[in-house]
């Protein structure tokens, strides 16, 4: 079955970038001159996912107005002739299909699947954690599609980190199946470097097969009172294969300052309009 739903949970609280995100949605913060969930966005589109459902809380309503079109300021670029601008303001809104549920309480990432649960009913779909933008030649999600085409399998985005950071991140027990591909045999969250079952970590992109939904329906809460997907998908293993694919490409985590500053640095410094000039202000800075 083809995969054309993507869920979107942006409903996070975004508390490691307070006070910025206290007013406005984390995805929104612009790396240079395109917010965050713009660029997950345009991955989404690239790897056939036009179908797009945003799980948003309170204050993010930036975010629906962001995807949808703006006539006013279409309407004053119209007359100054600023057709650049206005092509680009109208590109990534006409190429998706968006919708917006709400969640009504921040309690959690698997929580905010299963509200969306009756827009998807028995269909495979993706998941985008906003906060993960990937730079690929290849889209990541059009990757991991490439294995579920062939295993018809949930699969997990997977990444190498250091011992230290298995803190940070959902860890697997891995059997090799091939280079970057693995079969899932269980999985921690957030273990201590001693505890952790591997190096390899999941990040923020998920193709998932409906089953999920009855797994995350039938998960209690877990750590800090929130519906853990890594819990549902534990559970979800015990029925059906799983698989983690070490995606090619570099992954920024935006949702951290650090991560952030080198996404906004190194998009810059690629651009063919600032690059050269950002890159001149760099080297002296560096003196
Ligand atoms: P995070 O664990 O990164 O939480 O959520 P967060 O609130 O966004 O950010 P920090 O860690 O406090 O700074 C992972 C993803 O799940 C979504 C978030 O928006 C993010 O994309 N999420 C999390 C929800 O949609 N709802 C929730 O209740 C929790």
């Amino acid at each position: 079955m083809t995969v054309t739903k993507g869920i979107f949970p942006v409903a996070g609280l975004g508390t490691r970038f307070l006070p910025a995100t206290k007013a406005q949605p984390k995805v929104m913060l612009p790396l240079v001159d395109k917010p965050i969930i713009h660029y997950v966005v345009e991955e989404a589109v690239q790897s056939g996912i036009e179908d797009i459902i945003f799980v948003t809380g309170r204050g993010q309503a930036a975010i629906e107005n962001y995807f949808d079109l703006s006539f006013e300021l279409e309407e004053f670029l119209r007359t100054k002739n600023k057709t650049g601008e206005l092509e680009q303001l109208n590109g990534i809104s006409n190429l998706i299909n968006p919708c917006y549920i709400r969640q009504k309480a921040a309690k959690g990432l698997g929580h905010a699947i299963l509200v969306a649960r009756h827009l998807v009913e028995n269909e495979p779909f993706a998941v985008f954690l906003g906060d993960d933008v990937i730079d690929s030649r290849i889209p990541c999600m059009r990757q991991m599609l490439n294995v579920y085409e062939r295993y018809h399998c949930s699969v997990v985005a997977l990444q190498r980190v250091e011992r230290a950071q298995t803190p940070s991140y959902g860890i697997v027990k891995p059997r090799q199946i091939d280079e970057r591909l693995f079969q899932v045999l269980d999985m921690v969250e957030k273990p201590s470097p001693e505890e952790a079952p591997s190096d390899l970590a999941i990040i923020g992109r998920y193709l998932l097969t409906p089953e999920i939904f009855q797994e995350l329906a039938d998960t209690a809460p877990g750590k800090g009172g929130e519906i853990q997907l890594t819990d549902a998908l534990r559970r979800l293993l015990k029925r059906q294969a799983v698989y983690g694919f070490i995606f090619e490409g570099t992954r920024y985590d935006t949702g951290d300052k650090i991560g952030f500053l080198k996404a906004t640095v190194e998009f810059a410094l690629r651009r063919s309009d600032i690059g050269e000039d950002f890159r001149a202000y760099l080297k002296a800075l560096a003196l």
